[in-house]
């Protein structure tokens, strides 16, 4: 590739970021993330005024901003991260990780019995550089979100979770299929340059 189609290939993608970090700005959104989460809305349609749901690894909270101006004041966001989280008006946070028992014990406590209609997981660890166990750690995360959304979601509900397209994604797949009537794959255009992440859409929990 010649230098300048390559600078050029390096000034859209720049432009491409830019243009959803400074939309977020403008909207009033914590990350460019809220943009994957709207265009998945928009086809699928998975949040509206009354929708119960949690939002798995929710920091900084441009989801739970989202989904709380969605699901309106007759619904509910239940959020977690490891991380601190600023409020987010409508949604019940809890810090902590997803990983440990008690934490998980903490947020099923804030949940208090009530089926959910959705979950939503855009959980990511820290990036080490070593591609095998960043893509089992991430996978880890994945899992644990699986086996939450099985035990919480009510029958007919959603489940929308960031994978990275690796080892075990195919498997985990199967798993959902296993869960869930239908399973798509998503790819929004905020996401579009972003390495090997995807988002797999689990419908109708059986
Ligand atoms: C890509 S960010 C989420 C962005 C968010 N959807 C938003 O729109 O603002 C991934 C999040 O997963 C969280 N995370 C990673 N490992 C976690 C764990 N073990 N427990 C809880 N959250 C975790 C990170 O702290 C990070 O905030």
């Amino acid at each position: 590739m010649s230098a300048r189609s390559k600078s050029s290939k390096a000034w859209l993608h720049e432009h491409v970021n830019d243009h959803y970090v400074h939309m977020a700005q403008k909207d009033g959104y914590r990350a460019r993330a809220a943009y994957k989460l709207l265009e998945i809305n928009e086809k699928d349609k998975l949040i509206k005024p009354g929708t119960i749901l949690a939002d798995l690894g929710s920091a900084p909270g441009s989801w739970s901003q989202v989904a709380a101006k969605l699901a309106g004041p007759s619904g509910a966001v239940f959020a977690l991260d490891i991380l601190p989280m600023e409020a987010v008006n409508g949604v019940s946070f809890i810090q902590g990780d997803f990983r440990e028992n008690d934490v998980l014990a903490q947020f099923e406590t804030l949940l208090n019995n009530r089926p959910l209609d959705l979950v939503i997981c855009d959980m990511a660890p820290n990036m080490s550089g070593n591609a095998v166990s960043d893509q089992a750690r991430s996978l880890y995360l994945c899992e644990l979100a699986l086996d939450f959304a099985s035990q919480h979601l009510k029958t007919g509900g959603s489940f929308l979770v960031k994978v990275f397209q690796g080892a075990g994604y195919q498997e985990y797949m199967a798993a959902m299929r296993g869960i869930f009537g239908t399973v798509q794959t998503r790819k929004p255009e905020a996401s579009r340059n972003r390495s090997s992440e995807i988002y797999l859409l689990g419908k109708n929990k059986r």
